[in-house]
């Protein structure tokens, strides 16, 4: 995947309900992607969708992305997909520690293993992280630099670049009311000041930090101004290409 200065991330999850509509989507997008400047766009499909949605291209302007995946390159895990299987199949990309997964019960550990896993496979990891509570006191600081340690445990500083970061307060996901887009800015801070006290500053400035949590064609123009963020992560709204394709506008232009 290009390294670009702007990224927007369509996390479908498990939608849409057919692979035809999956096409429909992804071709609108990749029609919007190749107008932009300098955001590189991501979609992730459902497993299932991906060999189909790849055979689709669309340029270096965006690529496919996985969900998740398997640290194992195989064995005897009924149901899952590896890292490996994804990389072969050409998918250049993958969301890694996302809250909905963290719920499923991937661990820190877990994630720090599947991490390590997609860099040595050229895979970008896409690494979702962010509290469950904002609370008063600033408790959830202390609670998200425990989260990233535990997270990046495994990887060495010079891989640190080849880094994606999500920060996704998970109290902000699905909700339809995102982070205030000056806490947004705040937290985007704070996260570029963990990762540099973890890797080095020089490696720390390159890894992009972007926002996920409810972000729509609405509210994005004030995420990007006033967040100041390197992009967004997006579920709900990345579904509607007329939404998506306004929300990549802004990543581009503003
Ligand atoms: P949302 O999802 O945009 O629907 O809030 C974001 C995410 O889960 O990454």
């Amino acid at each position: 995947m290009p390294k670009n200065s702007r990224y927007a991330i369509a996390n479908w999850k498990m939608n849409p309900p057919t692979l035809s509509e999956a096409a429909g989507i992804y071709t609108k997008l990749r029609t919007k992607a190749a107008k932009l400047r300098k955001t590189h766009t991501v979609v992730c499909p459902p497993f299932l969708y991906v060999p189909s949605i790849l055979k689709l291209k669309g340029g270096e302007h965006i690529s496919v992305g996985a969900q998740t995946g398997r640290p194992e390159d195989a064995g005897s895990m009924t149901g899952e997909v590896s890292l490996s299987m994804l990389s072969h199949a050409g998918v250049s990309s993958v969301i890694l520690g996302h809250s909905e997964r963290r719920k499923m019960g991937e661990t820190d550990e877990y994630i720090s293993k599947q991490i390590d896993r997609a860099l040595t496979l050229g895979l970008t990891p896409i690494v979702c992280v962010g509290e469950k509570i904002h609370d008063a006191e600033g408790k959830f600081l202390h609670e998200l630099t425990a989260q990233m340690k535990a997270t990046f445990a495994k990887v060495p500083n010079k891989q640190a670049s080849k880094l994606i970061i999500a920060y996704e307060p998970v109290w902000a996901i699905g909700t339809g009311t995102p982070m205030p887009a000056q806490t947004i800015y705040e937290m985007t801070i704070f996260v570029k000041k963990v990762v540099s006290d973890l890797f080095g500053h020089d490696q720390g400035a390159r890894i992009p930090v972007l926002y996920g949590g409810s972000v729509n064609a609405k509210n994005i123009e004030e995420i990007m101004k006033v967040g100041k963020c390197d992009g967004v992560l997006v579920g709900k709204e990345s579904l509607n290409p007329i939404s998506f394709a306004a929300i990549m506008e802004a990543v581009d232009t503003i």
